[in-house]
């Protein structure tokens, strides 16, 4: 399973591309929100900074807006990802960007259905919120599951990133129900270092080299 940031934060994004670890990023409307600036230039900036695929999310609610709004941020670089929300129009989009090469990401999916029509539709990827439906009661995790299970016996190629992940247990499920990708806050990403051993055994090393008088 790769491992994308969820973040339009360049400073994290830069820290987690130093580790090595990421290969992509995922943004979003209220993600960016968050930062200051111009919303292209931090996408630009984004796509330089990590070697794999960046979500950049459509604002139009249209079918024919969407494509236009895409087609736009397709040109800023040759490894951004539309989003494209899970809506009837959302569908239209997808399905007129997929033949022209334009790569999407529907977002905002929440059910074995929805991860169905967006495969026909032709998405490249799909984004399973995981935490949002833990919040109402429903088990994000379990969603993975059936829809592994559902594109591996069709042999769909759409990727499945799992998102809205707010915990290191959520990476470790979706790693184990066979997700794709997890996208991952830099906050959680920094918990998933964490372990009592390691620190313990680190220190143990240290205190018996100097211990040793070298
Ligand atoms: C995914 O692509 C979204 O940007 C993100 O994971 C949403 O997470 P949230 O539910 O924590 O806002």
């Amino acid at each position: 399973m790769k491992l994308f940031l969820d973040t339009a934060n360049l400073e994290e994004i830069r820290t987690a591309a130093e580790w090595g670890i990421i290969t992509g990023v995922t943004t979003n409307p209220s993600l960016i929100a968050r930062e200051e600036g111009d919303f292209q230039e931090i996408v630009r900036e984004i796509t330089t900074l990590v070697p794999g695929p960046v979500s950049a999310e459509v604002i139009s609610l249209t079918g024919e807006e969407m494509v236009e709004e895409a087609k736009n941020l397709a040109k800023m670089a040759s490894n951004v990802v539309v989003k494209i929300p899970m809506t009837h129009e959302g569908m239209k989009a997808v399905s007129v960007l997929a033949p022209e090469g334009i790569k999407t990401n529907v977002t905002l999916m929440f059910s074995l259905n929805q991860a169905l029509m967006a495969a026909q539709a032709g998405a490249s990827y799909i984004s399973p919120f995981i935490g949002r439906l833990d919040d109402i009661g429903h088990s994000g995790v379990q969603l993975v599951k059936e829809i592994v299970e559902v594109y591996n016996y069709y042999g769909y190629e759409t990727e499945i990133i799992a998102a809205s992940i707010r915990h290191p247990l959520h990476v470790m499920e979706v790693a184990q129900a066979g997700a794709d990708i997890a996208t991952i806050p830099f906050k959680v990403l920094s918990q998933m270092f964490q372990h009592p051993l390691t620190e313990k055994g680190i220190k143990m090393f240290l205190d018996d080299w100097q211990k040793s008088g070298r």
